[in-house]
């Protein structure tokens, strides 16, 4: 591991010369936000954070204490810089705009402040998901339209794992790089540099408990990841089953080890669960930078427009070989 590379070192040496240091300047607000919100994490069993605060978000899921703490940390910290005209959240039906006495700077920032809420209280890994776009016209910038761009179109994703360490993995689209928190030094050290997805996979992760919701074409899939040879489908490979049920750590673990993550459509959900802006989205960016990619089951999840913030997109992402499997599948007759 290269000793005491700071992430803020790293982004300020990999930052394109051109660059006026905005968005390292975001980047290291957001890495700022997570060092708080894994102070919170790591003590959510001792202070009064744990639990429900009894309200509902957009999605109608309950909001964990922890959702919202996490969810205003990191609007307060990014709201006044100057570098973000206007953000996202999973956490708030409408767009987050700037304050009127704070100057709006250049990126919009869309972000899943915690995700995995259904682990909180059971000390299990959660994540943070967070994506970064250019405002479409610099004039009228902090409109939706700065938002709701495709993936392709990000400057900058990545996420935050607050597990048995707290990692932050990101991308700027040269490569992905993963950083440890040292809590004693309170600074994310270079630890995973250029992060490439290995070959062959290791591990699927689905939540097998749907199966007899999904259709004939995903249950075939399901059986094949799962080892069953299928008529007219290649020899199944040999892949061990890993499901967290936070997309941020079933993601990095198949990251690190190779596999693939699917939350199909269902037959009455055809949409599936995972929302397209602030999770499949910017993990599809990262997953391109590894080597991987990510598919609804028809295209690349990198390259769909998103028409309204908290819109959901069935999701099949890691292993290049392993999606392309599904997409075959899920378009057979
Ligand atoms: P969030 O906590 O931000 O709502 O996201 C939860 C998502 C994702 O993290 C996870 O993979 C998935 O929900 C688990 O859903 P199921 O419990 O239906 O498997
Ligand atoms: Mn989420
Ligand atoms: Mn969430």
């Amino acid at each position: 591991m290269n000793k005491f590379v700071t992430i803020e070192r790293f982004i300020l040496d990999n930052q394109p010369q051109t660059a006026k240091g905005e968005l390292t300047s975001l980047l290291y607000d957001i890495a700022l936000a997570a060092k708080i919100i894994s102070y919170k994490v790591n003590r959510a069993g001792l202070q009064d954070i744990l639990g429900r605060v009894g309200s509902t978000n957009i999605q109608g899921e309950d909001q964990q204490k922890l959702d919202v703490f996490a969810d205003r940390i990191i609007f307060q910290l990014c709201d006044h810089p100057g570098r973000v005209c206007v953000m996202a959240s999973e956490e708030h039906k409408e767009l987050l705009h700037i304050p009127t006495h704070y100057e709006k700077g250049n990126y919009a920032l869309v972000y899943d402040p915690l995700d995995g809420s259904s682990n909180i209280d059971v000390n299990v890994n959660i994540g943070t998901i967070f994506g970064i776009y250019r405002a479409k016209n610099w004039e009228e910038r902090g409109r939706k339209e700065d938002v709701l761009q495709p993936a392709r179109a990000l400057v900058a994703a990545g996420y935050v794992l607050y597990g048995s360490s707290t990692m932050m993995v990101y991308s700027t689209g040269q490569g992905v790089h993963g950083f440890t928190l040292d809590p004693e030094l309170g600074e994310f050290l270079l630890s995973h540099q250029d992060i490439r997805l290995p070959e062959p996979p290791a591990y699927y992760s689905i939540n097998a408990s749907y199966y007899h919701y999904w259709t004939p074409q995903m249950k075939a899939y399901a059986d094949w990841l799962q080892g069953h040879e299928v008529a007219n489908a290649p020899k199944p490979l040999k892949l061990s089953a890993r499901y967290i049920g936070s997309l941020v750590a079933d993601f990095h673990r198949n990251l690190l080890c190779g596999g693939i993550f699917a939350y199909p459509a269902e037959v009455n959900k055809p949409e599936g669960k995972i929302r397209l802006l602030y999770e499949a989205g910017p993990l599809s960016f990262l997953i391109e930078q590894a080597g991987g990619r990510a598919s609804n089951g028809r295209e690349n999840i990198i390259d769909i427009q998103p028409t309204t913030l908290h819109q959901r997109t069935p999701i099949f992402i890691g292993n290049s070989y392993l999606v392309e499997q599904a997409e075959k599948f899920l378009q057979r007759m």
